[in-house]
C-alpha cells in the first residue's frame, strides 16, 4: 500500500520525516536516544510492563530506526517475530542496516505503513506497540483501533509517550525557559500532554484491564541526547518568533556554564500504559 505524504510542511517533523531536508539526521538522534543509558533502562522497563514474552509476534508501529524492535526480537527469540512499520522510508533504509539477524533472537521484517492503515490481516499479533509516536499522528485514536484490530483477543495494545507538560530543567531565567519550552510544544504538537493521555485513549480504543506505569528520564550531565532536544527547542523558538537569535543563544549558554558547575538538571516524564484485547 502506497504511504501518502502531506500537502503542506507539519511544523513536527516526524509527521513526514521524507519531506524534511534533516530527514537522516532526525534517523540518527533516534539511535543516539536508544544509546543514551537511562533511555535504555526506560525503553527496557516498559517492555516487562508490556510483558513481552518469549515466542510472541509482536509488532512495532513507528518502529522508526528499530531500537525498540532490536530489543523485541531478542526478548521474543527465534521462536517468535518481531515487525515494524514505519511511513519513513528514510528511516526504513537506516533500520534494514542496523536491524541484521542476531543469535536467538527473531528475525526482524520491517514494512512501509502508516499506523492509520495497518496492512495486516485481524488477531495476527500478540501484542502490537507504539513507543514516541502516538504523541506525532494526526488522529492517535485512529492509530489505537488499528493496532487493536490486528492483536489477537487477549492479546496486548501498549503505548509510550514523553509528556511536554511535565519537563523540569534547572535554568537561572524561569520565564524564558517557560516561554521557550510550553511555546514551542504547544505550537508543534496538537497535544503535549500526550503522555498522560495514554490510559484514556486504550479505552476509548475498547482495551480492558488498562495499566499505567510512569517513569522519568533524569540526566545531570547534559547527555547528547539532552543537548540536541535543547537545541532543537531553541532553534524552534526563533523559527516561531518566540525570542530571538541573541536570547535562543543565551538560553544555552545557561546550560552549559550549569553543567560547568555541576548544577544541570532534567527530568522528563514517560507514561506507558498497556490494554488487553477482549
Ligand atoms: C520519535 S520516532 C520513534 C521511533 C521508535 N519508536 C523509537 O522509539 O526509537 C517517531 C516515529 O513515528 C513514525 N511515524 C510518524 N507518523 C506515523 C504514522 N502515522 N504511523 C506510523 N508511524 C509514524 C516516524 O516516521 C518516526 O519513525
Amino acid at each position: 500500500m502506497p504511504v501518502r505524504r502531506s500537502a503542506a510542511l507539519h511544523p513536527d517533523p516526524w509527521r513526514d520525516v521524507d519531506a524534511q531536508p534533516s530527514a537522516a539526521q532526525l534517523a540518527a538522534t533516534l539511535e543516539a536516544r536508544g544509546r543514551t543509558p537511562t533511555q535504555a533502562r526506560l525503553r527496557r522497563r516498559f517492555l516487562r510492563f508490556v510483558p513481552i514474552r518469549r515466542g510472541a509476534r509482536v509488532l512495532e508501529v513507528g518502529c522508526g530506526t528499530g531500537v525498540v524492535l532490536r530489543d523485541v526480537a531478542a526478548l521474543v527469540g527465534r521462536r517468535g517475530a518481531a515487525v515494524g512499520v514505519d511511513p519513513s522510508r528514510v528511516i526504513l533504509a537506516l533500520a534494514r542496516r542496523l536491524c541484521r539477524p542476531a543469535r536467538g533472537a527473531a528475525r526482524i521484517s520491517l514494512r512501509a505503513a502508516d499506523g492509520a492503515r495497518l496492512p495486516f490481516a485481524a488477531a495476527r499479533f500478540d501484542a502490537a506497540l507504539a513507543v514516541t509516536v502516538i504523541l506525532h499522528v494526526a488522529d492517535p485514536l485512529r492509530v489505537v483501533r488499528e493496532m487493536a484490530r490486528v492483536t489477537r483477543p487477549g492479546g496486548r495494545v501498549a503505548l509510550q509517550d514523553q509528556d511536554f507538560g511535565v519537563i523540569a530543567v534547572t535554568h537561572p531565567d524561569r520565564a524564558l525557559t517557560d516561554r521557550i519550552m510550553r511555546g514551542v510544544a504547544a505550537r508543534i504538537y496538537a497535544e503535549p500532554w500526550s503522555g498522560r493521555r495514554l490510559p484514556g485513549l486504550l479505552l476509548d480504543a475498547g482495551l480492558e484491564r488498562v495499566r499505567l506505569l510512569t517513569d522519568v528520564y533524569q540526566d545531570t550531565t547534559l547527555e547528547p541526547f539532552s543537548k540536541s532536544f535543547l537545541e532543537r527547542r531553541a532553534a524552534n523558538a526563533v523559527r516561531f518568533g518566540l525570542v530571538d537569535a541573541a536570547a535562543a543563544q543565551r538560553w544555552l549558554d545557561g546550560f552549559t556554564a550549569l553543567v560547568a558547575r555541576g548544577r544541570f538538571v532534567l527530568t522528563m516524564n514517560y507514561y506507558g500504559a498497556v490494554g488487553v484485547r477482549p
